[in-house]
């Protein structure tokens, strides 16, 4: 098998492999035999995915002689839920999937944290493969084992670590992607380079709009970059129980808009962090530890590619205090302390749970301003 690299996770008895390269879902059948053996491969998907890639992956398993159970849920957000949950463990179990037998998620990030969910308590926990289509799915939420559902509290707020057996990510398959969908997923590249990775960053400065333009190359050459550092992280972090916070920079208040706006869509997950990065630059250079220019370099990159790099009033419609409050429902609060990622500047972030509440209403109040 040629054409791909391979991004090694290492996590002992539950070590996986990332696989990325392009047409990889053609040959789906001899990335992933090894684990699905010859019975019938149940694939979850959702209605979009499977409309564009479902049937180059059955061609690819069927080439290794593997036949294709699908599993078509809708797309969208919405699907994370306790009642997508109930009807994919029902289809899971009419289609008699058995502990040993591998579930394919096919699809995006909401795909991959339902199914990942799902088959971590199946049976008290079956295997499962992460076959991610969206950008941000390929370089996050494919890998490192974080699955699970929203609830009307908040996000994600009910799950299991689950790790998948393999991962194999198509960066061919995100030349379907709406260019809102790929932008999202780009924000959560750029994190890389604000977290830990400068260099990386200055080279998305270089190379990134004509990564977004449709440059292969350069797309794998990120995918794998991003695969790399995560794959880092979570192998010295499985549980975050330290550094693996770092992955969270900008999510505390993106996820605080998400929740404001529903889940609606009006804002995406990686437009949400993509914001929450400036206002987390932002809230590091007001309490000293970051050089402004870096700010202004963060929020000119991201408007440049096309991003979100800032609030907008138009959008979110309620004051600063009432972000806050949604952030005090954030999964990462401990004693009622909110746990923030600040950076030194660009590539140096770290993990504060000494942030007062009036420099994060500040920040808010002043990004809200007309
Ligand atoms: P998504 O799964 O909703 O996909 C976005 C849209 O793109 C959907 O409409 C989908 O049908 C469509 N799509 C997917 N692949 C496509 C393709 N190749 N061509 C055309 N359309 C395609 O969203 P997402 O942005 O992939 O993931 C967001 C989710 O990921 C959120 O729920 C977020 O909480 C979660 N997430 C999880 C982790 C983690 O570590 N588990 C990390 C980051 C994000
Ligand atoms: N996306 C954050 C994490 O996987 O930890």
């Amino acid at each position: 098998m040629t054409g791909f690299e391979t991004v090694p996770v290492a996590l002992g008895e539950r070590a996986y492999d990332i696989r990325v390269g392009q047409g990889l879902i053609g040959a789906a059948g001899r990335h992933l035999q090894d684990l699905l053996g010859h019975r019938p491969a149940v694939v979850v998907t959702d209605e979009t995915v499977a409309a564009l890639h479902l049937p180059a992956f059955a061609a690819g398993l069927s080439q290794a002689g593997i036949p294709l159970h699908p599993i078509i849920l809708p797309p969208g957000e919405a699907t994370k839920s306790f009642a997508d949950l109930e009807r994919l463990i029902d289809a899971l179990l009419a289609a008699r999937v058995e502990r040993g037998d591998a579930i394919v998620a096919l699809g995006g990030g909401v795909i991959g944290d339902l199914t990942g969910f799902a088959a971590a308590i199946l049976r008290r926990g079956a295997d499962f493969v992460q076959v991610p289509t969206t950008l941000l799915a390929q370089v996050d939420s494919s890998v490192g084992g974080k699955t699970g559902i929203n609830t009307g509290h908040g996000k994600n707020l009910v799950g299991a670590f689950h790790q998948p057996r393999r991962v194999l990510a198509d960066v061919g398959v995100l030349d379907s992607l709406p260019r809102r969908e790929l932008l999202a997923g780009y924000a959560e590249v750029v994190k890389y380079g604000l977290l830990g990775d400068a260099a990386f960053f200055a080279w998305l400065e270089g190379h990134g709009r004509a990564l977004l333009d449709g440059d292969m190359t350069l797309r794998r050459q990120a995918v794998v970059a991003c695969c790399r550092a995560k794959a880092a992280i979570v192998g010295r972090d499985e549980r975050e129980n330290g550094e693996r916070a770092l992955l969270n920079l900008g999510h505390t208040f993106g996820h605080a808009l998400e929740a404001e706006l529903g889940y609606s869509g009006l804002l995406l997950h990686g437009e949400a962090v993509a914001i929450g990065m400036v206002l987390a630059f932002e809230l590091s250079a007001r309490l000293g530890f970051c050089p402004i220019a870096d700010v202004g370099r963060v929020r000119r990159h991201l408007a440049l590619v096309g991003l979100p790099a800032g609030l907008d009033q138009g959008l979110i419609q309620c004051d600063a205090e009432c972000l806050y409050n949604h952030m005090r429902q954030d999964k990462k609060v401990m004693d009622g302390r909110l746990a923030f990622v600040l950076v030194r500047g660009i590539g140096q972030a770290f993990v504060s749970r000494e942030v007062m509440a009036r420099d994060v209403l500040a920040v808010l109040e002043e990004e809200l301003l007309p």
